[in-house]
């Protein structure tokens, strides 16, 4: 009897690291969605020259070693993270809506730092308005 238990909880935990191991191997690759709530939230900070200024002076301290001068996902930091970093010209990302970046960008999510803890949220909408000069350079 008292075999028997040990043999099922080693199976139990077998089967707990198999359903740990693929979780982590499935977030790897899981798309990175804000919340609808984050949505709608609208920009308080006009994107004007200084909100934009102010935000590339963000960018080129806090993000560009991962996601590069232009934004391509190709820092001088990109290539030393275990998940691609983004190319914020994408469509992908400038399909967004700034309340989505906005939570993103504060978030944050694994290589990516959260952001929230040392900027203000108007540090983190001119961040945005700045990210937004960068879709725009693209030529598609
Ligand atoms: C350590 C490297 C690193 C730094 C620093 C970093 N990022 Fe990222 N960023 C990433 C990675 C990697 C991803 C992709 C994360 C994922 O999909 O799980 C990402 C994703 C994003 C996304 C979401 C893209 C999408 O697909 O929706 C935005 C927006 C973004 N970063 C903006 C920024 C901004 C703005 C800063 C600076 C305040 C910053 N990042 C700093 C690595 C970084």
């Amino acid at each position: 009897m008292k075999k028997f238990k040990i043999r099922k909880a080693s199976m139990l935990a077998g089967i707990a690291t198999v359903v740990i191991a693929l979780s982590l191997a499935f977030q790897q690759n899981k798309e990175w969605k804000a919340p609808d709530s984050a949505k709608d939230k609208k920009n308080p900070i006009t994107s004007d020259d200084a909100s934009i200024a102010a935000g590339k002076k963000i960018y080129e301290k806090d993000c560009i070693n991962c996601h590069g001068k232009k934004g391509k996902g190709d820092g001088k930091d990109a290539a030393n993270q275990d998940v691609t970093v983004a190319d914020l010209t994408s469509s992908k990302v400038q399909s967004q809506t700034d309340g989505e970046i906005f939570w993103k960008v504060s978030e944050g999510r694994k290589p990516m730092p959260s952001n929230k803890k040392d900027h203000s949220d108007e540090q983190l909408w001119q961040t945005v308005n700045y990210l937004r000069t960068l879709g725009k350079s693209v030529k598609k």
